[in-house]
């Protein structure tokens, strides 16, 4: 049997807080693996979706609470995730997929690794962000490789709009920074003027910044540089 799916409809029309869902949840084949994985994982890492705020002490120890919090939103297959998290042991991730195949993997990662500091939660990020994450709690934010969206009539779709930039600003410390990825120049220049509109947010470099060490070339990046894509790193940090 199949992992129970999240609490989502697999409708792509506007959820009743009229945000559009910026993915569509598709009966995509569960290996046995990351059936297995999802079964034994989700009760030990995973952060059912709530309306309440979550407590970072309940989820990772107090002994952890000065550790940065690092929010990621769609992790997909989870390897970029948790080799971040593996080498950076000192802060604590929070990884946020809706597909039961990428959580499954990000699962047996975590598993694998024996990581204490990455969990995960399978829900809609934008109602996790809204919901969850309590106003200038993150250190940071990465958003890497988002769905593109590429047709016209399709980029309502795009994770990084004003709104949900403007929400997840509110979210960052002081300091705290958000760090865009892509491989499409359009949605690149859309980030960046996104970003750049958003008040709580400057630029911490004249426009696109060089890829900071600490994020690996990911496997939708590594696909798209084979098919001639550039690349574009966009990193903004909170207004002091
Ligand atoms: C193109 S993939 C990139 C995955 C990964 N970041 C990488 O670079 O390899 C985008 C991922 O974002 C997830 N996603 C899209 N919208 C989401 C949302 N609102 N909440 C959570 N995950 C989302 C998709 O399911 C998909 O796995």
């Amino acid at each position: 049997m199949n992992p129970a799916p999240p609490d989502l409809t697999e409708s792509t029309e506007e959820t009743p807080d009229r945000h559009i869902r910026s993915f569509v949840l598709r009966q995509g084949r569960v290996s046995a693996a990351q059936r297995r994985f999802h079964e034994e994982g989700m009760p030990r890492w995973g952060i059912p979706y709530q309306q309440t705020l979550l407590d970072w002490t309940t989820v990772f120890g107090p002994l952890r609470c000065a550790a940065p919090k690092i929010l990621e939103i769609g992790c997909g297959m989870g390897e970029t995730t948790a080799a971040i998290a593996a080498s950076q042991p000192e802060n604590d991730y929070l990884g946020i997929e809706v597909h039961t195949p990428g959580v499954g993997s990000l699962l047996k990662e975590i598993a694998t690794r024996g990581l204490t500091n990455l969990h995960v939660i399978q829900h809609d990020a934008v109602e996790v962000v809204r919901d969850m994450i309590a106003p200038q709690s993150l250190f940071g934010i990465h958003v890497f490789f988002p769905d593109p969206w590429p047709k016209k009539r399709q980029q309502k779709r795009r994770l990084i709009q004003p709104a949900f930039v403007h929400a997840l600003a509110q979210r960052l410390a002081p300091n705290g920074y958000i760090h865009c990825a892509t491989d499409w120049q359009d949605y690149a220049e859309q980030m960046l003027a996104v970003l750049t509109a958003e008040p709580l947010l400057n630029n911490i470099a004249s426009d696109y910044a060089p890829r900071p060490s600490y994020r690996p070339q990911t496997k939708f990046e590594t696909r798209g540089l084979r098919l001639g894509h550039g690349v574009w790193d966009v990193i903004f940090r909170r207004t002091a």
